[in-house]
Order: C-alpha cells, then structure tokens, then sequence
C-alpha cells in the first residue's frame, strides 16, 4: 500500500493511473475502521483497477466539538487492515493540507430539502461539512466509483446530491450496512460503547425489524412511538428521531401506499454516544 500525505503527490500519481487507462475505486473514512469500511473496499477492489481510501477526521461536519474530540483515533490498526484487505493507495492528509486557506465554506451547498430533515434537523451544518470535504477529496482522487455504506442513509442522499450539484464524474455506489451477528450495526462509534452498552444497543435493531415486519399494517405515527418508547425502556437516554420516510426523498408519510419504497431511521443515545441506524422497508 502506498501512503500520501501530500495532495499533488497523490494527484499525481492517480493522473498517472489514468493515462493508463485504470479505473480508481475511492472510500473516504475518518479512520477508526471496521469490517463495515473493509467490505466497502472489497467492493471497491471487486469494481475497480486501484482502490484509495481516505483517513481524514473532518473538523467542519462536527457540530459538537466535544463529538470530534472524542472521535476514536486508531491509525496503526487502521493501517494494519487496510494492508491486510488489500487497498492500493492511502491518502491522510493534515488539516492544513485540506483546508490550506481555513475551514471557512465559502459558497453553501444548495442541498434543499434532505437537508433540513432527521441528521440535517438534529447537526446543523454537518452535511454541508461533509459536502465540503468529500467535493474536495472527490477533486484529489477523481475516482470513476466512490464507495459509501447505505448505514450512513441520509448522508449517501446527500453525496448523491452533491455529484449532481457538481457534475462531478463519479458513480455512488452504495453498500448494505454490515452489522454484528446480532444485529448490531457497525460503526466506529461502537467503540465507545461498554460490552453491556453493545448488548443494550441492540434495541434498535430489534426497533427497525419491528416497524419493518408491521409498517404495512399499522400506522407510521403509531409505530414510531412504540419504537421511541422501547428505546426508552431499554435505557437509551435521549432519542432524538424515529422516522418512517418516503426511502427516495426522506419526506414523512403516516400510511403505507404499495407503490412507495420506505425508510425507517432511528438516531438515539447509548449513554454518551449517538447512534444511527436505518432499514429499508420494501
Ligand atoms: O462517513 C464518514 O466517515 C464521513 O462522513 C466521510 C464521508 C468520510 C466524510 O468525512
């Protein structure tokens, strides 16, 4: 695997790859990886030529600066298996590197409406942190596919938004969220998570399986707060949304209609650390 820290270094040598006529397969992470970033580059090795990933923990998508603190750290085992899974080139550059003339966005991105809702309505700012950042490693890179996790539901919407916004060329492709055999899914927020804290936060699994198996029957309003309730009881101490949404747009609907494809998302607080999950319905 080679390492760049340098954005004319790694241009450089991506610009190189496609003089050679190789497709470049890109997943961009804040490091602190798991077997769900690892699937994410088997896909994109599976896909593509040369797969890049990015570590780079993203100062302007936190909304709670005490968040980014906290945000685990693991650069040599994040190192260790992405050799071991293979990936061609890392590229982890400094704040500096990225954001040479300040993190100031100098021109909002005009998300519209997936914006305003769920993760948008709860971290202002964030998507349009993540919008600055991944435009930006998408310039670098110029992968032909970038690869994201279908965990992250909203935000992959939003990156959707931002190639269209941009006529970046560059296909999303998004991957099925990887969970433990429980259910659990995987995030680098688990880390943060004490062993009875993991077994707890099953809950939202069980949560999502339950509004799947009744959302054609029972009203949406009414599932959500049986969820939030559960969730309640099973020691999450603040839930900030439980939401079945139209799975194109996120826009909030009440009754099933057979023709719609649905969503549900849940974002809710295991002692200090937020957690969000989601599943599509039909
Ligand atoms: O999902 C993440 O890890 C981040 O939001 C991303 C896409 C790497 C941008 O910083």
């Amino acid at each position: 695997m080679i390492l760049f820290k340098q954005i004319t270094d790694i241009q450089h040598y991506i610009e190189k790859l496609h003089r050679e006529g190789k497709t470049v397969g890109f997943v961009p992470t804040m490091g602190a990886l798991h077997n769900g970033h690892i699937s994410l580059i088997d896909l994109s090795k599976k896909n593509t030529d040369v797969t890049v990933c990015s570590i780079f923990v993203n100062p302007t998508q936190f909304n709670d600066p005490k968040d980014f603190e906290k945000y685990p750290v693991t650069i040599d085992n994040d190192i260790l298996l992405l050799e071991q899974a293979g990936t061609d080139i890392l590229f982890l550059p400094s704040v500096k590197e990225m954001y040479p003339g300040g993190m100031e966005l100098q021109k909002p991105y005009d998300l519209g409406f997936v914006e305003t809702v769920l993760e948008g309505a709860y971290r202002p700012g964030h998507f349009q942190g993540v919008c600055q950042v991944v435009h930006r490693l998408l310039d670098i890179v110029k992968p032909d596919k970038l690869f994201m996790g279908q965990k992250d539901y909203q935000q992959c919407m939003v990156i959707k938004k931002l190639i269209e916004l941009t006529g970046i060329k560059t296909t999303l492709v998004i991957a099925p969220t990887q969970r433990e055999p429980e259910g659990l899914a995987l995030s680098s927020r688990n880390m943060r998570l004490s062993t009875d804290e993991k077994e707890e936060a099953l809950a939202i699994y069980q949560t999502l399986k339950h509004i799947k198996n009744n959302f054609t029957t029972t009203s949406f309003t009414n599932l959500a707060a049986f969820a939030t309730d559960f969730l309640h009881k099973e020691g999450f101490s603040r839930v900030d949304y439980v939401a079945i949404a139209d799975a194109e747009t996120l826009a909030p609907t009440d009754n099933y209609m057979p023709d719609k494809k649905y969503v549900a998302l849940v974002a809710a607080f295991k002692g200090e650390v937020r957690l969000i999950d989601n599943m599509l319905l039909n």
